[in-house]
């Protein structure tokens, strides 16, 4: 190699370091991994691998993934957290539950991200119970493994940063509210609304402050949706619910009401890891306002369906009751819910959109 050659042989090495560098640094301004916990608005299917009535791992859900895979998302796609994986750069498509088995023991699934959401599940412990899935607390047990299989794989110190630099999420509280509180005797005997809405926020603080000392540095927590809006409250407390077909807005406001709480909870919390000196940062992602809107102003989103699901008739059909002999609407992009109670892909897709600018402050902050 002449002279000349090697100058030119060092120049392309060093474009490639600088390259580099400018890409190591780029990262650092972005996120390391992804980690959500919650119910079904979060799960990808990890009911499918314990004993619950609570699966959707049939058709048609799943319907407009590619082969109309039903993967155990309570939804005929992707989820809003797919498109947050995918957006951040950690996932090609979706994110995958954390009980896949060819992804509890792939390291680099697990390092990017993974969900260990259980469609069912909610802070209150109860109503994991009554639906036979997945506490809360299970779910933060499964994370502690996870990180203990990264410290196997790549050390302590590693793992440390790496979680430092994780964006942690939870979406959970309405089967609180829809399964357990308004539908069961048991809770109410002990609990006034309001004295129920305390409960549930002293579960969340408890949630995140094992977060906390697992070294979450940047958590999210999703408020409720407008409750009075979902097809089965509909259907089960209006007094004419085939013919008259509106938003309970009696549901709707303790969804306004609790949000209000915990976002007032969520900002004490922040005040004292100030405090404290920390440098952890608690984030509270409204999806009521979104969900809300496209319901009011269905026709500038596209949609013409709003009170009822895509699935069967639409009413009362959610997991084993919209199963494969279900009638499924044609255009599922003019519906809002997908079945009784969960969001279309497309109702998910919006809601990542209206959160790009929450979740572009999370990823750089
Ligand atoms: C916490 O500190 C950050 C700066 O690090 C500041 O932006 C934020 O307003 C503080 N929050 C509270 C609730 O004190």
């Amino acid at each position: 190699m002449g002279t000349c050659d090697t100058y030119l042989f060092l120049s392309v090495v060093h474009i490639f370091i600088l390259c580099f560098m400018a890409k190591v640094e780029g990262l650092n301004k972005t996120i390391s991994g992804f980690y959500v916990f919650g119910d079904s608005t979060v799960d990808p299917g990890n009911n499918n691998y314990i004993k619950t009535a609570f699966r959707s791992n049939f058709p048609p859900y799943g319907r407009d993934f590619s082969n109309q895979v039903p993967t155990g998302r309570f939804t005929n796609g992707k989820l809003a957290t797919d498109y947050i994986a995918s957006y951040s750069g950690l996932k090609k498509e979706i994110l995958p539950p954390y009980l896949d088995p060819n992804v509890i023991n792939n390291i680099e699934e697990l390092m990017t991200g993974v969900s260990f959401a259980s469609a069912g599940s909610g802070f209150d412990p109860l109503t994991p119970t009554i639906t036979s899935v997945i506490p809360i607390e299970k779910q933060v047990e499964y994370f502690r493994k996870c990180k203990k299989r990264m410290e196997d794989a790549v050390g302590k110190q590693r793992t440390e940063n790496h979680v430092k630099k994780a964006v942690f999420f939870v979406s959970a509280g309405t089967n609180d509210f829809v399964l357990n509180y308004f539908a069961l005797p048991v809770r109410r005997k002990t609990y006034t609304l309001l004295a129920y809405h305390h409960f549930l926020i002293q579960h969340v603080e408890h949630f995140l402050q094992e977060l906390l000392a697992e070294g979450a540095k940047k958590i999210a927590v999703s408020g409720l949706p407008p409750m009075g809006c979902l097809p089965i409250m509909i259907t089960l407390n209006s007094p004419n619910a085939l013919f008259q077909r509106h938003c309970i807005d009696k549901y709707s406001s303790v969804a306004r009401d609790f949000n209000l709480l915990l976002q007032h909870e969520l900002h004490q919390m922040q005040s004292k890891l100030n405090m404290s000196n920390s440098d952890a940062k608690i984030y509270y992602v409204d999806i009521y306002r979104p969900i809300a809107d496209m319901i009011q102003a269905h026709k500038r989103f596209g949609f013409d369906e709003v009170d009822s699901g895509c699935c069967g008739s639409g009413y009362i059909e959610a997991a084993i009751l919209c199963n494969k002999v279900s009638n499924v609407c044609l255009d599922r992009s003019k519906y809002v819910f997908w079945d009784s109670v969960h969001p279309t892909e497309k109702t998910y897709h919006n809601l990542f959109l209206a959160s790009l600018h929450t979740i572009d402050f999370i990823m750089n902050n």
